[in-house]
């Protein structure tokens, strides 16, 4: 027998690439627009590879929002009838997020953010670790792995077809040009001197 959740909480859906999240998060708003729900959406403008406001999907599916710089803009935003607030690619925040998550669930409403939990290294994400600890709700999607096709957990980086070395850069905007969904079996990073480990 469950209880029902007080108002006020947060949801992430989280995984590798290609594992749907933004699909999730899209299909999670449109469901509550049949609702009297005032709904919200939010995304990193560093994020332009489908739009450059909306929440999409690499499927094509699409839900409006507003592109922001810095995560507290979302704070100028929400106004006390604002029931659900959605946030995407949430790993591209600093940790400001958290706090703010917070406080917009201990004010009631429902926040749901959608973002990947490990880099391309198989880090630990920015923000993610904090968000997946904090939410009452946590969901997490498995890609296809694209060398065996067993459940991918990871995201492989290839440049020109090779695996990314370990001091690349965190922060790569990509797709299918960039990035592959692998399991923990075939995801391999290169350590500087081109070693695999
Ligand atoms: P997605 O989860 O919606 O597929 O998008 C993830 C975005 O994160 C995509 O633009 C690629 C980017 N990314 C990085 O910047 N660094 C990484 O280490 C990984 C795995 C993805
Ligand atoms: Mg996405």
């Amino acid at each position: 027998m469950y209880q029902q959740y007080q108002s006020g909480w947060i949801e992430v859906i989280t995984g590798p690439m290609f594992a749907g999240k933004s699909e999730e998060l899209i299909r999670r708003v449109n469901t509550l627009t049949y609702t009297k729900k005032k709904i919200m959406a939010f995304k990193p403008k560093i994020d332009d590879r489908y739009d450059k406001s909306a929440i999409s999907s690499h499927s094509g599916m699409k839900y409006q929002g507003y592109a922001i710089n810095d995560c507290k803009e979302i704070l100028s935003y929400i106004t006390d009838d604002v029931d659900v607030i959605a946030i995407d690619e949430v790993q591209f925040f600093s940790d400001e997020i958290v706090q703010i998550c917070e406080d917009l669930a201990n004010a009631g409403k429902r926040v749901i953010v959608a973002g990947l939990d490990l880099d391309f290294r198989g880090e630990p994400f920015g923000p993610m670790p904090q968000l997946i600890t904090r939410a009452e709700i946590v969901t997490k999607l498995t890609a296809i792995c694209t060398v065996c096709s067993m459940a991918a957990t990871r995201t492989q980086r290839l440049i020109d077809g090779k695996p990314a070395d370990i001091d690349d850069p965190t922060i790569l905007v990509g797709a299918k040009e960039s990035y592959e969904a692998r399991c923990r079996k075939h995801h391999v990073v290169l350590h500087s001197g081109g070693k695999k480990r």
